[in-house]
Formats: C-alpha cells, sequence, structure tokens
C-alpha cells in the first residue's frame, strides 16, 4: 500500500503520517503545496522524513491557484450566503488535483487528508478525489473510529509525537483554527464558536493578520486604479501584473485600510451552522472593482441572468463541487458574460471601505445621450414610455379588477 496524504507538517498530519504507517504497514508520501500561506515550507522534506515519510513534494501553486481557480471564480463575483468570499473553499480542489498527480506518479493507491469529520473540508477534498481519480482509495483518520479513540485530545497527539520522535514545535495552540491562503484567512472554532465572541476588541484584535482594525487605519484615504482585461484584473495602478502579483498587491494595500474583514454564521454542507471570522482584504477589492466595469460594459440581460446564478455557483464552489459538470456548465456561461468587461476602475481606500470614484471603457454601454434628458434622441423618445407603461401596468390593473387586492 502507497499513501499520499495532503501534509502540513503540523502537529495534526504529523501524527497521521506515523499513524498511518504503523496501521497500515504503508509507504507514505506527504505533499505540500504552496498556495500563498506564508509559513515556512522550507524544513518540510526533512521533517516529514524524520516523521515516517518515504518522499515528500513541496509544490509551488501560488500563480494556478490564482489563475485558475481564483479569477475564475471572481469572474462570477461569487460569494456564499452573501458574505464568504470563499477562501479556504477554493483552496481545496486544487491541493485535491495536485495530490491526485502525484498519487498518480508515485503509483500510489491512496490518497488520505487531515480533515475532520464534522466539516467542509472533507467534501471539498473526496468529492474532488472521486472527480478526479475515482479509482483511488481515500482514507481520512478523522473518520476512523481507532484513531479518533487514539487522540482524543492534542495531548495525547503530542505524547504520541514524544513517544515516536517526531518534532513537534512547543508552540502554543492559538484558541482557534486558522487557514491562510494567497485569498484569505479564515478562523473558526475554539474561542469563536460562542457567536457572540468578539474578535475586533482591543484585546483581541491581535487575531487578525492580514489587516488591520478599520479604526486603525491611516486617516488619509489611497487611491487606487485596476485595469480589468475580459472580468480579469491585470494592472495596479498602470502596473501590469500576473494574477498572484495583482492578489499580493492588493492583499497589501487592503489590508493597510482595514479592508474585506467579515464575520458570519454560515451553513455548512454537512448540515450544521458555524461561525467564522475571515480577513479578504485583496478579494474584497477586486470583487468591488469587477462589479464596477461590468455595471459600464455588461448588458442588463445578461447581467441579471449572471446574477440569478450566483448563489448556485457559490453554493457548489462551498460543497465542493469544483470538479463537477454543472460548475463547468455555469463557468463556461460567466466566461461569455466576460468577453467585454473591459476597463479601468479608481477606487478610495479609506478606513475599511471601498469608495468607487470612477470607471471607464472603450465597451462602455453607457451612453450620456441616451440617459441625459436633453438633445434630441432617435432611439429614446419619451411618447414610447407612456406606452410601455401602460402595457406593463395592464396585469396591475386587472388584478385591482378582479378584487384581488
Ligand atoms: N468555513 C470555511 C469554509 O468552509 C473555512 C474552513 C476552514 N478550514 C480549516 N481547515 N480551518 O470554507
Ligand atoms: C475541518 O473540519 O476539517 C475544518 C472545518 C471545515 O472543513 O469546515
Amino acid at each position: 500500500m502507497k499513501i499520499v496524504l495532503a501534509y502540513s507538517g503540523g502537529l495534526d498530519t504529523s501524527v497521521i503520517v506515523k499513524w498511518l504507517k504503523e496501521t497500515y504497514d504503508a509507504d507514505i508520501v506527504t505533499f505540500a503545496a504552496d498556495l500563498g500561506q506564508e509559513e515556512e515550507l522550507k524544513g518540510l522534506a526533512q521533517k516529514a522524513r524524520k516523521t515516517g515519510a518515504s518522499k515528500h513534494y513541496t509544490l509551488n501553486l501560488v500563480e494556478e491557484f490564482a489563475r485558475d481557480y481564483i479569477y475564475p471564480m471572481l469572474r462570477a463575483n461569487a460569494i456564499y450566503e452573501g458574505q464568504y468570499y470563499l477562501g479556504t473553499s477554493i483552496a481545496r480542489p486544487l491541493i485535491a488535483k495536485a495530490q491526485v498527480e502525484i498519487a498518480k506518479k508515485e503509483r500510489a493507491d491512496t490518497v488520505a487528508h487531515g480533515a475532520t469529520g464534522k466539516g467542509n473540508d472533507q467534501c471539498r477534498f473526496e468529492l474532488s478525489y472521486m472527480a478526479l481519480a475515482p479509482e483511488l482509495t481515500i482514507i481520512a483518520p478523522w473518520k476512523i473510529e481507532a484513531y479518533r479513540d487514539a487522540f482524543p485530545g492534542r495531548a495525547e497527539m503530542i505524547a504520541y509525537c514524544r513517544k515516536h520522535k517526531i518534532p513537534v514545535e512547543a508552540s502554543l495552540k492559538k484558541p482557534y483554527s486558522m487557514d491562510r491562503n494567497l485569498l484569505h484567512i479564515s478562523y473558526e472554532a475554539g474561542i469563536l464558536e460562542d457567536p457572540w465572541f468578539d474578535p475586533t476588541t482591543e484585546e483581541n484584535k491581535a487575531m487578525f493578520k492580514l489587516s488591520v482594525s478599520p479604526e486603525d487605519a491611516p486617516d488619509k484615504p489611497e487611491y487606487v486604479e485596476l485595469d480589468f482585461a475580459k472580468g480579469d484584473c491585470v494592472a495596479v495602478n498602470g502596473k501590469k501584473l500576473s494574477p498572484g502579483g495583482v492578489l499580493k498587491a492588493l492583499n497589501k494595500l487592503g489590508g493597510k485600510h482595514g479592508i474585506g474583514r467579515v464575520d458570519l454564521v454560515e451553513n455548512r454542507f454537512v448540515g450544521m451552522k458555524s461561525r467564522g471570522v475571515y480577513e479578504t482584504p485583496g478579494g474584497t477589492i477586486l470583487m468591488h472593482a469587477h462589479r464596477q466595469v461590468e455595471s459600464l460594459t455588461m448588458d442588463r440581460e445578461v447581467m441579471h441572468l449572471r446574477d440569478s446564478l450566483i448563489p448556485k455557483y457559490a453554493e457548489l464552489i462551498y460543497n465542493g463541487f469544483w470538479f463537477a459538470p454543472e460548475r463547468e456548465a455555469l463557468q463556461a456561461l460567466v466566461d461569455n458574460t466576460q468577453r467585454y468587461v473591459t476597463g479601468r476602475v479608481r477606487l478610495k481606500l479609506y478606513k475599511g471601505n471601498i469608495i468607487t470614484c470612477g470607471r471607464r471603457s472603450k465597451y462602455s454601454l453607457y451612453d450620456e445621450n441616451i440617459a441625459s434628458m436633453e438633445g434630441v434622441q432617435s432611439w429614446y423618445n419619451q411618447d414610447d414610455a407612456t406606452g410601455f407603461i401602460r402595457l406593463n401596468g395592464l396585469r396591475l390593473r386587472a388584478r385591482h379588477l378582479a378584487k384581488q387586492v
């Protein structure tokens, strides 16, 4: 048996390496994806080997993540339950895809992950494995009773590492769980489980890593200009950047001005509600800016149709159906709507706010002559409006006549 494990080098996945090796007498290959989490990935290969892995892969997937996952999602203006920018959800399919590729290369028969049996991540990992490599066996230790019995808490995990000489940092566990990548940081569990707990107070605000509190942000607003081409941001303040470069630049800028924090209670795919706190500085700016270019260049009916599909598209990503035919079909529609979403937006960032200060495009549908009340317009005749409204009001009049109101 040969297992490829999604590995971070933290306490959880370190224990899993050893446990899998012992329990299944298996050859373990570990894999860590660099998705812009800015954690130390250098010592990981050594650490994995010391823990019992026969081989380790660290892959830098930052640009692929930005270009092929985050950008397509932003074209759709995807947002889950009106608030969540899907930073963790969108990362999982890419991790799973890279993991499956390693499994094929290594001729492994099994893939494993360290997500719990209670959350969304297990769904995203396993649905992606199934879509991409249905023949692989999946092991999720947290869903195996013997594993849960062996490790009821952190103390047992630390003792297990000591016993097996597994290197673990003696760092104090944070009182919440974090997941970081190029798009966001999520914070949940622990003290955050109380939906009334306030992480923004003076004593708690050190939790936030990507942004300052709006009240601590500079007193002076800062302008930023973004260029979009076919729905994708391609330049910041006139400087051409790769998708990864755009996100890095805007994370910094947004973070400085306290932009992109949300605190919400969301519905997990597995049924329970969960409280999450998120920082998505760059993604929030991009979504806002993208909307501005669309407002100028997108046909009304196309926009309303696409908008009607946002909840569904976001739900597919949230639930783990990135590699599913319905997501691909929606993506084709979304991408088609973006053909003329090209132009420039000017924004002002100020204490947590994104203020739109202008937009322009060579494909603008906005015609000052049509909109203004002056001048001779051959396409818009005010007399037409009388009949237009009369016909639209016909059924409202009929309803009243029929005493339905
Ligand atoms: N609730 C968010 C989501 O489902 C964040 C999950 C965080 N995951 C984690 N392993 N810490 O996308
Ligand atoms: C986990 O349960 O592993 C993290 C939270 C989630 O996936 O929703």
